[in-house]
């Protein structure tokens, strides 16, 4: 069957195409449906399931008589180590520390925080917790202090598992510290911490709160799989949306397993047995789905990849990796070739590696430029697919399922909608446009297997941000179009979410932190285009009349803010203090318009401008920081 054949199977028949896609499953008891409606508009796959996502990832394949063969490959050029696991070992070490957790008191539904840089152990702790049917929500390693403190607030974790240090190229991050900071920050206090010890840095554990990784396992029962419902929260995992207070997108368990392997084979081509690598962080939703359950799920080999595109040690390391484990399929985020193209535009490096496993590269969590494709395509000569998914579906909503058939590339398009996903261009009003014209992306209601269901303790705010624009549909918050042959072209957010280096973040939760500086009045923060980030956050700070501070001060300390509050991770390095900021006669800052000039695009005087001159204030402020870039 080719692509059209498969959609047109899964239109005809939803349930009966998933309820087909979940004999690939262990079940502890089958589902008797796929989809349970009588919550609509809220929606649940396979509920009435009994399942363990631990099984399916791990034992089952042991119990195959696959225990030899390796389920983790983990390689990190900045600590200058490698290390395979096979899935017998990965079983016996999951069972133990999921046993160590159960000794302690983690049960089935309590929520445990990971903390963790890029080790095998972060997907030990997930699977651990999935064993015990325990609720594992991951927060990213380039976060400070106080986004953790504001996820255990909204999780309540009975746990924490952490490690002692993540380490970046040139520095060590302290995690324990970071830990540390987060717990006394917040209302919630959690039981007990684990703390994974790291060469590179022993942390000091608080007597009675904290314990050491492996003293915490000494003598412990392993544990064995618990079944859980189908609807069961596999995990939290929180994503930047309009404000400060990130979402808490829900993964129900049974979907998730269902989804995640079916696209093993017919989105990314890879067999049970080959080595699949996404170059990603667990700390996002690409390491949830593939680095460490997708391929786990399907019985492939994983990598878990400690280092960056460049600088470790060069720009070939990711061919390296490629070929010294035969990569098949490699998955990463279009910044990060841009990284390496421009440390290595001719491609010196790839020349040094035999790449002849590799079969196709995929690209994720930002909009790929043509350029970039173009470059990987002559390089590598081999298919590279564009695909477009967001933490909330926890799958490709669009992409060229080279398992089921490789559709001809276009250049700038994710290509087309998967199974489970009917895609339509909508209208302020709701009403579909026709091929080649903008409108917000949404999608027809109910979401497939996989996708949330709801977000964490907040059904009215899942509601609001996601289903109330468009009754029916689920509205994604991006905008584009699709053309005469469906393919679907992924242009630019429709909400304060902004892209850097492939990292999702929101300009209104950076508003919030520069807001808090006792200098600020008022600001406003945009997204600009950036060649290598995609976009960088940029602000403008509108100061208390009569401060009198140094402004070159006062920007070097919102900066610094930034980085404690939110995390290097948002990158947050250009602001610029001005008088005012435009606004309509409403009141609403014109950040759209900003972007344009900060980009160097032509726009349109809005009719609701209050003020227009305040426009050439912000391009004269624009040019002090070389916006537009030439
Ligand atoms: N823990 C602690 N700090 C982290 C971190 C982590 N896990 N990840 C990033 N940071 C820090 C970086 O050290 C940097 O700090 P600095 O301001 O002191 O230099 C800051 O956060 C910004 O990081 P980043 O935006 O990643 O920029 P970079 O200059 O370090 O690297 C790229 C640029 C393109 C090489 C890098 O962004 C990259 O590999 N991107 C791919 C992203 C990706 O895979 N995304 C997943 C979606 S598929
Ligand atoms: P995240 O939830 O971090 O995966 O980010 C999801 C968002 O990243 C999407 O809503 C898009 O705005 C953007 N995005 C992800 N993949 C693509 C892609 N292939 N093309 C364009 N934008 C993308």
């Amino acid at each position: 069957m080719g692509y059209q054949e498969v959609y047109q199977s899964w239109q005809n028949d939803p349930e009966g195409f998933w309820m087909a896609q979940a004999e690939a499953i262990d079940w502890v008891e089958k589902p008797t449906k796929a989809l349970h409606s009588d919550n609509a508009p809220l929606y649940e796959w396979f509920a009435d399931a009994k399942v363990n996502t631990c099984w399916n990832a791990v034992d089952r394949h042991v119990e195959a008589g696959r225990g030899d063969q390796t389920a983790i490959i983990y390689d990190s050029p900045v600590t200058h180590t490698k290390r395979e696991i096979s899935y017998f070992e990965l079983r016996n070490r999951v069972a133990s520390l999921a046993g160590a957790l159960r000794a302690k008191g983690v049960e089935k539904g309590d929520r445990v925080i990971i903390y963790m840089p890029m080790i095998p152990e972060a997907l030990e702790a997930m699977l651990a917790c999935a064993r015990i049917g325990a609720v594992h929500s991951v927060v990213f390693g380039g976060f400070a202090a106080n986004e953790l403190a504001v996820r255990i607030d909204d999780a309540k974790p009975k746990a924490i598992i952490a490690a002692s240090c993540g380490i970046e190229p040139g520095r060590v991050v302290h995690y324990k510290p970071l830990l540390d900071g987060a717990i006394d920050l917040a209302q919630h206090k959690p039981d007990f911490c684990v703390v994974f010890q790291r060469e590179q840095e022993v942390a000091q554990l608080i007597e009675g709160r904290d314990y050491n990784w492996h003293g915490f396992q000494y003598g412990v029962e392993p544990a064995e799989c618990v079944p859980v419902e189908g609807n069961h929260p596999a995990y939290i995992l929180y994503t930047s949306g309009t404000t400060g207070q990130p979402k808490g997108v829900l993964r129900p368990t049974a979907g998730h397993l269902v989804a995640l392997n079916w696209t093993m084979k017919n989105l990314y081509n890879v067999e049970p047995g080959e080595v699949f690598w996404a170059a990603s962080d667990v700390g996002w939703v690409v390491g949830h789905s593939y680095i460490c359950y997708g391929p786990l799920i399907t019985g492939n080999t994983t990598i878990v990849f400690e280092g960056k595109p460049v600088g470790t040690p060069d720009a070939g390391t990711f061919w390296r990796i490629i070929s010294e484990y035969k990569v098949r399929s490699f998955f990463t985020a279009p910044t990060a070739f841009r990284a390496v193209r421009r440390e290595d535009p001719t491609g010196e490096f790839i020349g040094k590696y035999d790449l002849s496993h590799l079969r196709a590269v995929y690209l994720a969590g930002e909009r790929a430029d043509p350029a970039t494709i173009e470059w990987a395509q002559e390089k590598l000569n081999v298919p590279i697919i564009d695909h477009w998914w967001q933490t909330e579906t926890g799958w490709a909503i669009a992409a060229n399922p080279l398992g089921i058939e490789e559709l001809p590339v276009k250049l700038g398009s994710p290509s087309v909608p998967m199974p489970g996903y009917d895609v339509q261009i909508l209208d302020e009003a709701g009403h579909p446009v026709g091929p080649n014209t903008l409108g917000a992306i949404a999608i027809k209601l109910p979401l497939p297997p996989g996708t949330l269901p709801n977000l964490w303790n907040a059904e009215e705010r899942f509601k609001k941000s996601y289903l109330n624009t468009f009754p029916g549909f689920y509205e994604t918050g991006d905008a584009g179009m699709k053309d005469e042959d469906g393919y679907l072209y992924i242009m630019a957010r429709t909400d304060d979410v902004i892209n850097v280096a492939g990292h999702r973040l929101s300009t209104g939760g950076m508003e919030e932190v520069l807001a808090s500086h006792p200098d600020v009045a008022e600001c406003a923060v945009i997204g600009v285009a950036d060649e290598l980030k995609g976009q960088l956050p940029l602000g403008f700070l509108c100061l208390n009349s009569g401060s009198g501070r140094d402004h070159a001060d006062v920007v070097k300390e919102c900066v610094k803010l930034v980085r404690e509050k939110i995390g290097p991770v948002a990158a947050f390095k250009l602001a610029v203090v001005v008088d005012r900021l435009p606004k309509t006669r409403s009141g609403k800052i014109l950040r759209a318009t900003m972007v344009k000039i900060a980009d160097g695009q032509e726009f349109k005087m809005p009719a609701t401008i209050d003020d227009p001159v305040i426009l050439d204030e912000i391009a004269v402020a624009l040019k002090t920081l070389g916006y537009p870039a030439a």
